[in-house]
């Protein structure tokens, strides 16, 4: 298949790594060539990590990275593509403006999906002329280690699209859940409360960030704390879940906590920028 994943950050590097191991065709597109070089080199460290676990032979990393081809231009980078996976940045404004460049350059019969943590795939798909060719493919940082895709249908989405991606996500080798579409799907309508909370914690000085992720750690046996996962997701992306849950379900548990808003306006934004609730430096 011919996958084309817009936007090289974090998840798009990522989604990118696991549909080219896994043998399709790739495309990263973004705006950016440094980011898109960036990206490859992401890729093969990450391909590297597994190499060195007797994952993968050394073959199949330098097979898998020959499988990705990198375009600056929209247009161009959709033109032949099967699947689209857009991972660009969460912003509602922005996504439309991208879907509706996808539907116009994108073969009709492709399918078009949004990595996108928290808007409503009802709304993109509203930006394009197939809304039942539209879903949600919502993957995971790490995406090459975490097994889960939550696969959101809109509104319209229809039942074919949803069994084509169900069926890809699963040849991934990930475990595929279906969800409605609804103000952070099922993650991050439970994911984020939490984080919030924890952030609460330190705003209202119950206990230490280091504390209140040993806490979770040892005591839920989370992988990492819940501010120790903040940093690793960035909190400018925590804080515009929340903001999305706060104003579509219109709940004041959701209201972000001051100490999140603070740090984000002070660009502290977690491990990409260096510091967070921890230094990175
Ligand atoms: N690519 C490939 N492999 C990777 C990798 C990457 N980017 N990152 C880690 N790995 C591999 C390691 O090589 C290692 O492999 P092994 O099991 O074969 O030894 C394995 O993953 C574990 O890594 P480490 O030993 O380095 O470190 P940890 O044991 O501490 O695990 C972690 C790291 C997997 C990140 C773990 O801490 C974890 O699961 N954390 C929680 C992550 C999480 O909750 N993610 C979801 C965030 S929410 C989200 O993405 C949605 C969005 O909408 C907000």
């Amino acid at each position: 298949m011919n996958v084309t994943v817009i936007g090289a950050g974090t998840m798009g590097n990522g989604i990118a790594h696991v549909f080219a191991q896994s043998g399709h065709a790739v495309t990263l597109v973004d705006l950016d060539q440094a980011r898109l070089d960036a990206a490859l080199a992401t890729i093969d460290k990450n391909l590297g990590r597994q190499v060195a676990k007797e994952k993968l032979t050394a073959e199949q990393q330098e097979a898998t990275l020959a499988r990705v081809a990198l375009k600056t231009d929209l247009a161009e980078g959709v033109a032949e593509a099967d699947l689209v996976v857009e991972a660009a940045t969460e912003d509602a404004t922005l996504k439309a403006k991208i879907f509706e460049q996808i539907d116009d350059a994108a073969p009709p019969a492709a399918i078009l999906a949004s990595n996108t943590s928290s808007i409503s795939i009802t709304q993109i798909a509203g930006a394009t002329r197939r809304p039942e060719q539209v879903i949600g493919m919502h993957f995971f940082n790490p995406v090459p280690v975490m097994k889960l895709v939550e696969v959101v249908r809109g509104l319209a989405t229809s039942d074919a699209t949803y069994e084509t991606v169900r069926r890809l996500s699963e040849d991934l080798g990930k475990v595929p859940v279906e969800v409605n579409d609804a103000a952070g799907f099922v993650s991050n309508r439970v994911l984020m409360p939490m984080i919030n909370e924890a952030v609460f914690c330190v705003h209202e000085g119950v206990a230490t960030a280091e504390a209140v992720d040993t806490v979770m750690k040892l005591g839920m046996a989370h992988p990492m704390g819940p501010l120790t996962l903040a940093d690793f997701i960035g909190l400018d992306v925590c804080l515009a879940i929340l903001e999305v849950l706060h104003r579509e379900l219109g709940e004041d548990k959701y209201r972000p906590c001051p100490l999140l808003r603070k740090m984000v306006a002070a660009g502290y934004l977690g491990r990409k920028s260096g510091k967070g609730f921890y230094d990175y430096a």
